[in-house]
């Protein structure tokens, strides 16, 4: 057979939750006689349910190779792909958009990209491109008042004015444009409708076209499911021992389609269902669409766009999952569920009974749901829903409610109350028996008071409970009972504007700005440094056609592998049994660290676990097979044996166990007991923070392909760092260096996170590989590389602050730890960039520091964006908010009054100026408006009881590089053919960050010829040996510097053909230089930036160089349930002079996003045994598109320079991060606020992550309090001041 091996669709997370293989559907809707487009994850798409239909993949859209849609252009056009793993699924969202609605608005846009996760970009540029294709907008990049779809060209302009112009032919390509059309083939196949019959081995597939022949069927497989969407069903397909042997899929069948307002069909899916409301809840008079406005509520945050276009109503209502949204207000609706089977039709309620599953109540094994039919409501009756998530879109709720109260007519007398929550207990729970007791009850604060308390009792939530978070479900149990109790009131009363509503307009207002510098006027056009150029790989991206490990073509004999990994924290192994897995069918062989023929791993950390394991998650031995699907059945039957021993899991843990990884680091400056003794006051107190998942795209993956000869081996890996790859394939098999080929074409995203890590991968397949002889290929599951990689590590931080009553700090004696988990790996480095950086940008006059790096047994964590910054900087600046709300002082002043002045010296004595510290700072001030805004949140939250506002201002002072010269060499090699094209090479590796778009760059300037005669093809180690691991915001500025060596070198050895010539093209000296034997190829070298840490004299220049910034939040928290909406930010970051400024603000775009999601989003969950829980994007939250800005701007800092590095640039690959911390001050500010007007003590500590449980539970009020401590006490109390209205 023929494969297509069309490698553009992504495969992210394989359960619905990151969108990277995102594709369109169509399908021929006999009935309406229309075409229906749709994106759908196609991880969960049966391939038997295509029948009918046209998937279009990326590459339907547009190819290099053919020609390039508009979206596609745009996309790359814009910066809106950096690493571009996430670029196809973008591109296949928007453009099922535009293939229903021509001009959508910008909220279609939005939720059109709810589904799609990107973890380098911050969205901003992605939203930006699609925006151009926005009903009444273009693109909001020029601001000039024109609109950009009137011209050939698409134009952003800098501060100064000067527009960097991208060329965008967008008329006349978006009318030329033509789509693929739907099959017509297709079309007289559905008329026909016929029963389709699919056979597998094991199960067969059956979509019938009646109904009659649906129950039939269903009455013969009582037991069959009945698969539409499969979003729930498809969750478990990586379960090899769940399967059905008879699977019906009743997509074609009339009955079960139809869409009516009222009777919906059960097939219809949740996407058709959420337009037809829309469409059809203006038509109606209000009283009567009351659970229709709540139904669309949901369904505009419920999963993405893509979940929501395949899930369908019947699915949703008999899988009743606890927390799915819509079942509590389809109960409280008294929604009626029309049944059939080959006995005859019924109906029954879709009440609580039926979503606990009473059998009484329930749908037969024989029965289907036909249609759903969701009365209207009337005049007496309110409904509302909640939920609230640990997201706001595209992720399940933590808790969500459905209630409903009807009246006697023209009263406030209850006739009938329905209360639902999701998200409590397995199913959805209905608080029936309190709403018994209310009835006949007014709708005053005495019945709520007493609402509450029976809700309480009756919703049993228990300290264990599975889930956890048990005090804020419970309060958000009550804090939604409140909200709708003002929901009502208002209803009733007319008279007030209702709490909630505005958190759901979100999105609608985004604003963004980007301020690119200024290129010298007298800079020749050709000369592209400084410019925005595209990312070299952008049109690929956008296309599909740039090629990551797992798109590399299978090769002859390939093998997969997959691996058995320890359930225990730490135990010995007392035996593995392979015998079963080794009768799976496919299964190939099973490799143990008995088959490494060299060293099983380096000296800190083992390939295969040998004797003992120190982690769930540890690789113990790997199954290879002919399929992945067979070697995963493999691995599930391979059985160990464990010994328990004693883990030790937490920082309190190692602590006690004085289990640590090295010994103490510690720096001190000045007089730490003096410093204390001058002090007007000294505070205590101590900050906990989560870690952090690199939730890379691209997940690890490793091809190795053994060669015929010489034992040599070719890698093609997904790494940071293919020296170290190569140096352990061949310990491991005993070779030498000059055996082992990395290649590495390009990452889809890493962030620290495939530094030390890829190359434990590239062992274990090079170890199966060798013991096979036939390549193998492993690219890890999601789930299985969230549970082996480790992360970011999370930091305990003890502080101990002496200061003035005017703010100056006189003393600080911080400890710092972190959780290194089970392996050295890079957590010494991590420790020591944590004790050299906490002073972040204060001069902390008398200063202790000591830093302890735990081991523990957890995944090993490693390298992080940051690395050790983002916690060091956060733990500071929490000593200086505590400081400011002991003094009684504005934050802000407290930061400069502390902040570094003029030439100083850091507490490990380097020298730097602080200058443009200041610069930054106050520039933030000027641009954010940061005193005026401070004012209106003031006045803001002054009017408002349950909606705080909160802002922040944040300074910076980011050390980048590496504490030792060696790691800062790099090397390059550039050859020139015989035409003129020239062959730029280097050890640097593409991340996303654009490191080869940048060497183009330098190339084309050094060489002075158009980038369009420059290529890059791989890094390789065959080409640029030895190269130190891309990272420390220094990959790209040292590897330029090797480059431009070669690039010089060149260019000096065509010196005199060009003094013979001057007039004649770079053509005719090649071809001169050629004959006259010069050679056409250099290699580059650059030595390192001079650096050396002296942790004995406590002494050192320890980093290249400083670079500053500052970034100012605001946000807004909703006191009743932790939410918050990111308002507004501004950065001013100091990039001197940037190569190229799309690139670096692409950078701290994303860079600021992915600190936003450390600090208020992203937390990792482990079993009391040190599992961790969190292992996809189900449980694990990275910003999405909800959660940037709704304004960002972005500024670089003009007139700076840096002597040290190329052109005088500098590197931002991470300094963008901490600036996230703006958003957690500027939530802490917000919860300040409110706790001020409860009365609260304002000396709290806030952890981090600030998630939403956090936030609510800090805004303490008497719905926490009722869950708490005074559980009885709250009788009393509610009457007196709820606050109920407030000013919007
Ligand atoms: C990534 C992701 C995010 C999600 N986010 C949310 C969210 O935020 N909020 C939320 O509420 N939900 C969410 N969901 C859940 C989603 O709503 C449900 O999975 C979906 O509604 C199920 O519908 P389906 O058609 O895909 O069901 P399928 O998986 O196709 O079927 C599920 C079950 O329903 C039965 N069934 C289906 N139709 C009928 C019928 N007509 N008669 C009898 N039995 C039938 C099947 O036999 C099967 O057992 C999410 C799901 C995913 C994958
Ligand atoms: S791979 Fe399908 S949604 Fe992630
Ligand atoms: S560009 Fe979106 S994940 Fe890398």
């Amino acid at each position: 057979p023929f494969a297509v091996h069309l490698s553009g669709t992504k495969y992210g997370c394989g359960v619905g939750g990151c969108g990277a293989c995102t594709v369109m559907l169509s399908t021929y809707d006999p009935i309406a006689k229309k075409i229906r487009h749709h994106p759908a994850n196609s991880c969960l798409l049966p391939i038997s349910s295509l029948h009918g239909a046209a998937v279009t993949t990326v590459e339907g859209v547009g190819s290099i190779k053919n020609r390039i849609n508009p979206i596609q252009e745009r996309l790359a056009k814009c910066h809106g792909s950096q690493c571009g793993f996430c670029t196809p699924g973008m591109v296949m969202s928007i453009y099922a958009l535009l293939r229903n609605h021509v001009k959508p608005s910008m909220e279609q846009i939005i939720s059109a990209l709810d589904g799609n996760l990107c973890r380098c970009t911050g969205y901003r540029p992605i939203i930006d491109s699609y925006a151009s294709f926005a009903k009444q907008t273009c693109c909001q990049l020029r601001g000039t008042g024109q609109c950009c779809l009137d011209q050939e060209e698409l134009g952003c302009s800098s501060s100064a004015g000067v527009r960097v112009v991208i060329k965008l032919f967008i008329l006349t390509f978006l009318k030329t444009y033509k789509s693929l059309s739907f099959p017509p083939q297709r079309i007289v196949q559905e008329q026909q409708r016929k029963t389709l019959i699919f056979c597998s081995k094991r199960t067969t597939w059956i979509s019938p076209s009646t109904l009659k022949e649906l129950l039939e069927l269903k009455a013969k497989y009582p037991k069959a499911p009945l698969v539409v969407g499969n979003t729930s069903l498809g969750l478990k397909k990586n379960d090899c021992d769940a399967y059905h042997p008879v699977i019906l899929h009743p997509l074609r069948i009339p009955e079960m389609q139809v869409f009516s307002i009222t009777d919906d069909g059960a097939a219809c899916c949740l996407a058709q269902l959420r337009d037809i409301l829309m469409e059809t809840i203006p038509k109606l008079p209000e009283e009567k669409t009351k659970i229709y406005q709540a139904l669309l509520q949901q369904l505009r945050t419920l999963a993405g766009e893509q979940i929501r276009s395949m899930a369908s109503l019947g699915g949703h209502v008999v899988s009743r999952g606890s927390a799915w949204d819509l079942n509590p207000i389809l109960s409280a609706g008294k929604s009626v569920l029309n049944l059939a089977s080959d006995g005859g039709k019924r109906q029954i309620f879709l009440n609580d009974q039926f979503l606990a599953g009473h059998k009484h109540a329930d749908i037969e094994p024989k029965e289907v749901i036909v249609s759903v039919l969701i009365p209207y409501s009337t005049k007496d009756e309110f409904i509302s829903a909640f939920r609230q998530a640990d997201r706001q879109k595209n992720a399940f709720s933590i808790v969500n409610a459905g209630l409903r109260v009807l009246f006697s007519p023209g009263t406030d007398t209850i006739v009938d109350l329905s209360i639902l929550y999701g998200g409590i207990g397995s199913t959805t729970l209905s608080a029936r028996k309190s709403c018994e007791k209310l009835i006949g009850r007014q709708w005053n604060d005495q019945m709520l008071s007493e609402a509450c308390k029976l809700v309480l009792e009756e919703i049993s939530l228990p300290p264990s409970a599975s889930g956890g978070k048990v005090e804020y479900r419970r309060t958000l149990l009550v804090s939604f009972l409140f909200r709708f109790y003002l929901e009502v009131l208002h209803g009733l009363h007319q008279m007030i504007k209702c709490v909630s509503k505005a958190f759901y307009n979100y999105c609608s207002d985004l604003k963004t700005h980007s301020c690119l510098q200024d290129v010298d006027p007298g800079q020749s056009p050709q000369d592209p440094v400084g410019r925005p150029v595209m990312h070299q790989s952008g049109i690929k991206h956008t296309t599909g056609e740039a090629v990551y490990i797992d798109d590399i073509r299978p090769v002859d004999g390939e093998l997969s592998l997959a691996v058995v990994t320890s359930v225990k924290a730490h135990a010995k192994i007392k035996s593995i049994d392979i015998s079963e897995a080794l009768q799976v069918p496919g299964v190939i062989n099973v490799v143990t660290a008995k088959d490494v023929p060299g060293k099983n791993g380096n000296d800190e950390e083992e390939a295969f676990a040998k004797d003992k394991v120190i982690c769930v998650g540890q690789i113990i031995c790997a199954v290879v097979a002919e399929t992945l699907t067979q070697a995963k059945c493999g691995a599930k039957k391979v059985k160990i044996a464990y010994e328990d021993l004693q883990p030790v899991l937490t920082i309190k843990d190692a602590i006690k166990h004085n289990s640590y990884i090295t010994k103490e680091r510690k720096l001190e400056k000045g007089d730490i007991e003096k410093g204390f003794k001058s002090a007007d006051k000294i505070i205590e107190g101590e900050l906990h923070m989560g870690g952090q998942e690199h939730f890379y795209l691209e997940t690890n993956s490793v091809l190795v392909i053994p060669r015929m000869e010489d034992k040599e081996m070719d890698v093609y890996v997904s790494t940071q760092h293919a020296t170290d790859v190569q140096k352990l394939v061949a310990s491991a098999l005993n070779l030498q260096s000059n055996k082992i080929m990395c290649h590495t074409k390009r990452v889809g995203g890493a962030f620290g996170g495939k530094i030390t890590k890829p190359s434990f991968f590239a062992v274990i397949a090079a170890v199966a590989a060798n013991k096979t002889g036939r390549p193998v290929r492993f690219a890890l599951e999601r789930d299985m590389d969230m549970l082996i990689t480790g992360g970011r590590h999370p930091f305990f931080g003890k502080y101990k602050v002496g200061f003035m009553k005017d703010g100056r700090i006189m003393a600080a004696d911080f400890q710092c730890y972190i959780n290194g988990g089970c392996t050295k790996d890079e957590s010494e480095l991590v420790i020591e960039y944590i004790v050299l950086k906490v002073d972040n940008a204060y001069n902390i006059p008398n200063l202790r520091v000591r830093g302890h790096a735990c081991k523990t047994n957890l995944p090993s964590n490693t390298a992080f964006r940051g690395f050790g910054f983002p916690q060091a900087g956060l733990f500071v600046e929490t000593c200086i908010v505590a400081v400011a709300t002991k003094t009684g002082l504005p934050h802000e002043k407290v930061r400069e009054i502390n902040m570094y002045k003029g030439v100083n010296r850091t507490a490990f004595k380097e020298k730097f100026d602080a200058e443009n510290l200041w610069k930054c700072w106050k520039e933030c001030l000027v641009k954010s408006d940061y005193h005026s805004r401070k004012t209106k949140v003031e006045e803001f939250n002054r009017k408002n009881y349950w909606k705080k506002k909160g802002i922040a201002i944040i300074p910076m002072k980011f050390s980048v590089g590496f504490n030792a010269t060696y790691f800062h060499q790099a090397g390059a090699l550039v050859h020139i053919y015989l035409d003129g094209s020239v062959l730029v090479t280097h050890g640097g590796i593409e991340l996303g960050q654009g490191i080869h778009t940048k060497m183009l760059q330098i190339a084309s300037r050094e060489l002075k010829i158009p980038l369009s005669y420059i290529h890059f093809c791989e890094t390789s180690s065959t080409t640029v040996p030895n190269g130190k691991y891309t990272a420390g915001s220094v990959g790209t500025e040292i590897n330029a510097r090797a480059v431009q060596d070669a690039c010089q070198i060149l260019w000096k050895r065509l010196d005199p053909i060009r003094r013979k010539n001057p007039k004649g093209k770079w053509e005719d000296w090649i071809s001169e230089a050629h004959k006259k034997s010069i050679s056409l190829s250099a290699t580059g070298y650059f030595k390192g930036y001079v650096t050396d840490m002296n942790w004995e004299s406590k002494k050192g220049h320890a980093f290249p160089y400083f670079l500053y910034g500052a970034a100012c939040s605001e946000v807004e928290i909703d006191c009743l349930t932790g939410a918050h909406k990111n308002i507004r930010t501004d950065i001013v970051m100091d990039a001197s002079f940037s190569i190229n400024p799309a690139i670096d603000i692409g950078q701290i775009e994303g860079a600021f996003i992915q600190g936003v999601g450390l600090y208020t989003l992203e937390e990792i969950y482990f079993s009391p045994e040190g599992e961790q829980l969190t292992l996809s994007p189900d449980t694990y939250k990275i910003p999405a598109v909800c959660d940037i800005p709704e304004q960002f701007h972005v500024y670089l800092l003009p007139n700076s320079c840096n002597s040290i590095a190329i052109y005088s640039s500098k590197g931002v690959g991470e300094a963008g991060f901490f600036l996230g911390s703006s958003v957690f001050f500027a939530i802490r500010d917000a919860v300040a606020a409110a706790r001020k007007e409860r009365g609260l003590p304002l000396d709290f500590t806030l952890n981090s992550p600030l998630t939403v449980e956090r936030i609510r539970m800090a805004c303490d009020d008497i719905f926490t309090k009722m869950v708490t401590v005074f559980p009885f006490l709250f009788l009393s109390l509610v009457p007196l001041n709820l606050h109920l209205y407030e000013e919007i």
